[in-house]
């Protein structure tokens, strides 16, 4: 049986924070996103909500979303190697949930490596479902990627389930 989790401390993430975040990144990826990416999604992209948790005081884990109107979609989420299986990771993917929903989305996807069973478990887990799959779509390796969708966010059967999720995870 796992420990209780650690709470995770998340906050929006500055520019400050992009160096850490790009130190994590280079762990976690195989084709870690450049220093640009991230900075331009914190600053010009109005679409764009990024999150890093810390624990203990130093960046473990980040994640990122875009809302456009009723859809959200999930374009990354880390937890440092070290701290992985915690239940950070699942902190993060919650505030990232609940981030969509305050902002009005009712759907929310991602893209997920074919090979990558860890991340499909923890958004299985909060409902999502594997939709389609993009051929080829990951260039390092040619790896398929599987879309995975949850919703409807704001029904009574999701804010049932999250709610059951985040008593379990206290
Ligand atoms: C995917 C990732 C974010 C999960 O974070 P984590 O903090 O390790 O996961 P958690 O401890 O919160 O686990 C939550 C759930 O995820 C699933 N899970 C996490 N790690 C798993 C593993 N190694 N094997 C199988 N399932 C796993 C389980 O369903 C777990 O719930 P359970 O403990 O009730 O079984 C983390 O493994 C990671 O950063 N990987 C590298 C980056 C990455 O692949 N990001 C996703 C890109 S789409």
């Amino acid at each position: 049986m796992k420990a209780p989790p650690r709470t995770l401390a998340i906050s929006l993430m500055r520019n400050d924070d992009i160096p850490r975040v790009l130190h994590v990144e280079s762990l976690c990826f195989s084709t870690p996103w450049p220093r640009n990416a991230f900075h331009n999604e914190l600053n010009d992209n109005k679409l764009a909500h990024y999150f890093v948790g810390r624990f203990e005081d130093e960046i473990i884990a980040y994640g990122g979303l875009w809302v456009v109107l009723e859809d959200a979609h999930i374009t990354t989420v880390a937890v440092v190697p070290q701290q992985q299986r915690k239940r950070f990771g699942e902190q993060i993917l919650i505030r990232l949930i609940e981030e969509s929903i305050m902002r009005g989305a009712r759907w929310i996807t991602l893209e997920v490596r074919e090979s990558n069973e860890a991340a499909q478990n923890l958004y299985k887990k909060y409902g999502f479902t594997v939709v389609s799959t993009r051929r080829g779509y990951y260039s390092d390796n040619d790896e398929n990627a599987l879309v995975m969708w949850a919703g409807n966010l704001k029904s009574d059967i999701y804010q049932n389930r999250l709610r059951a999720l985040k008593e379990s995870l206290c």
